[in-house]
């Protein structure tokens, strides 16, 4: 694992991705982070439990087999193993302590499922994102999705970054007045933020639901970014010349959780704090975000890995445009916290 992160929580899905326990319908989740396939299933107590997923017998997945209350047996000779990892039955002969898979610790908040893969004795739950907008939004206004793409987790991560891209790739929807604003970034210990402000601006479809009919606005998008690749973005638009008002913002998560070097879990949810009862414009959002997000970035995103192959990102000397300052950084930092974990 060396070109992650060890020590922190990965989002491995979204709560609902793994229902309450039903005798008839347990299915485990497989996915794979950074590189370890782990199987994710609930127990009758509601628990979610990860295992590494990998059989010690044959190697076959046990994700490939059956959830039961307080286990999950593989589907291939019938070993049963608890949620610590250890055999609770052998068909076959005595328990022995090779039959053992490890087991990750799990965390379920903000509606989704983290896993640690990092070092036991580190685990810290207190380094969980904050996500309380996601909690704070009536479920029928969050707009959650999943995305896997074909793209290293990093190009990902420079996308949100770096909205100016939103002018050529998004151009019906989230682009328009990007490449234009005025941008800045800073660094705060380990995170990065990255300001667009755009003054009397037409604002694109996606953000014109608080403007009344105003054909001018003033937009203000923030975006802030934690390690490994979580990101959330905040935006506002009003009227040009009204104030920007808190009840006008929305948030939304941008979470890249690398599955291999090439490939990433992209979970997204979008929140705001108006219109929360408009059924209508809750649709509209999700339509416009998936034709953005699905039909426009990852296509981009798979194009420009494919490209890359397996290069470095910087053996290739990537030109770097002003529009780069805040993903270089944050490029450089997420490096700088891999390689001292290295070294500890
Ligand atoms: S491979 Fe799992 S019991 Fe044989
Ligand atoms: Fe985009």
């Amino acid at each position: 694992m060396t070109q992650y992160l060890k020590n922190t929580w990965y989002q491995a899905g979204w709560s609902d991705e793994l229902p309450p326990y039903e005798s008839t319908i347990s299915k485990p989740l497989a996915r794979t982070i950074c590189e370890v396939p782990i199987v994710f299933f609930r127990t009758a107590d509601g628990a979610v439990t990860a295992l590494f997923d990998r059989c010690p017998h044959r190697f076959a997945p046990l994700s490939a087999g059956r959830a039961g209350p307080d286990r999950i047996a593989c589907g291939y000779h019938g070993l049963e193993f608890g949620v610590d990892g250890n055999c609770v039955h052998n068909p076959h002969g005595p328990v022995v302590s090779a039959l053992t898979v490890r087991s990750f610790p799990v965390i379920e908040r903000h509606t989704a499922i983290w896993v640690w893969l990092g070092d036991a004795e580190r685990v810290d739950p207190a380094l969980l994102p904050d996500l309380g907008y996601i909690d704070e939004t009536p479920a029928p206004a969050r707009i959650v999705g999943y995305m896997p793409t074909m793209a290293n987790y990093q190009l990902l991560t420079d996308n949100i970054l770096d909205l100016s891209h939103a002018d050529y790739l998004h151009p019906t929807s989230l682009g328009g007045f990007n490449t234009a604003a005025k941008t800045t970034n800073r660094q705060d210990g380990n995170r990065v933020r990255v300001d667009w402000l755009a003054d009397d601006c037409v604002a694109p479809p996606a953000f014109r639901a608080g403007l009344n009919g105003a054909e001018r606005a003033d937009m203000w998008i923030e975006v802030v970014w934690q390690a490994p690749a979580l990101m959330t973005l905040t935006f506002a638009a009003s009227p040009a010349g009204a104030p920007r008002r808190p009840e006008d913002e929305g948030y939304t998560l941008h979470n890249m959780v690398p599955e291999t070097a090439t490939t990433t879990h992209y979970f997204y949810c979008a929140t705001r704090r108006f219109k929360l009862d408009d059924e209508r414009f809750s649709g509209f959002l999700k339509g416009a975000l998936a034709q953005a997000f699905n039909e426009e970035d990852k296509p981009m995103l798979e194009l420009q890995q494919a490209r890359i192959g397996s290069h470095d990102f910087w053996d290739l000397e990537p030109v770097l445009l002003k529009i780069d300052g805040a993903s270089t950084r944050v490029r450089r930092t997420l490096q700088a916290m891999i390689e001292a974990e290295a070294h500890n």
